[in-house]
């Protein structure tokens, strides 16, 4: 279904990211992954169709590396997938100093919203020549409170705003749209900020099994299942007319709110 679609995807080391990487170069996309670090993607490097740069996705010059990349290596970019992205583990306000306050709104933002922005920002023109698309991944805290703490839901809220707004700026040549997953099996981290950089969410079993205890189908979805709807989004054809929606996948969570 992607057949030569030429794709870069962000925060593709773990979780989400690298799945879709797997599912997409299953499917005959040419993807360059945005990574942290070179073994993220080791399973990959044989693939004819892949490619990598290592950055920080909160620099500028990093997003432009990946766009300028996949220029070269395939003549052009297709989709551009921003889908990095850092959590608060719930934390709450009142649980916060200021200091804590004002570093971790930083880096969340940061990472969660202004790098959605550079992401975007970075391959416009080429997504412009190719009637391209952009996706980002959202959250079910795009929607509803309780899928965080304050910072996540009003990074995630945010870039429901962007989606809609940068969908209207880049008609009618670029498609952008989200993905909405619940609550995944995935070791998505925090920030330095609230001192959550070491944490990691499916560390804690405990707290998978709780969180699927919430969702009508019962339990926590693993990566792999949020695939299609990326799939569908990126294809040249799947999803012609859709473009400034973020399209859920959460296990019925945000049915029932
Ligand atoms: N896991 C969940 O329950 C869940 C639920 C809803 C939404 N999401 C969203 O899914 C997306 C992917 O998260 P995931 O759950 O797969 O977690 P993950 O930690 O496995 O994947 C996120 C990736 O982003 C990378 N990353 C983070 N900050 C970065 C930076 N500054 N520069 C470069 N790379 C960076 C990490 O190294 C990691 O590989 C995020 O946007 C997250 O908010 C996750």
């Amino acid at each position: 279904m992607l057949l030569n679609r030429r794709v870069v995807v962000t925060g593709a080391g773990s979780g989400i990211g690298k799945a879709i990487v797997k599912r997409f170069l299953k499917e005959g996309a040419c993807v360059l992954a945005v990574v942290r670090k070179p073994e993220q993607v080791e399973e990959f490097a044989s693939h004819k169709d892949f490619s990598f740069v290592v950055g920080d996705v909160n620099d500028y010059s990093t997003n432009e590396l990946a766009v300028t990349s996949a220029i070269k290596k395939w003549g052009g970019l297709d989709v551009m997938i921003a889908n990095a992205g850092v959590w608060d583990f719930f934390k709450k306000l009142q649980k916060m100093s200021v200091t804590e306050l004002e570093d971790g709104f930083s880096q969340i933002m940061s990472t969660n919203v202004k790098a959605v922005l550079m992401a975007a920002h970075a391959s416009y023109s080429e997504l412009n020549k190719t009637n391209g698309c952009l996706i980002t991944t959202g959250s079910n805290a795009c929607f509803r409170p309780g899928g965080g703490g304050p910072l996540y839901t009003a990074s995630k809220y945010a870039l429901r705003g962007i989606v809609g707004q940068l969908a209207l700026d880049f008609a009618p040549n670029v498609r952008v749209c989200g993905v909405a997953p619940g609550a995944t099996d995935t070791p998505i981290s925090g920030t330095d900020a609230l001192n959550q950089r070491q944490k990691s969410m499916n560390s804690d079993r405990s707290r998978l099994d709780s969180m699927g205890q919430h969702i009508p189908l019962g339990r926590v979805s693993s990566p792999e299942e949020h695939t299609d709807l990326y799939v569908m989004l990126a294809s040249a054809n799947g999803a012609r007319y859709i473009t400034g929606t973020v399209l859920v996948s959460d296990g019925g969570l945000t049915a029932g709110q």
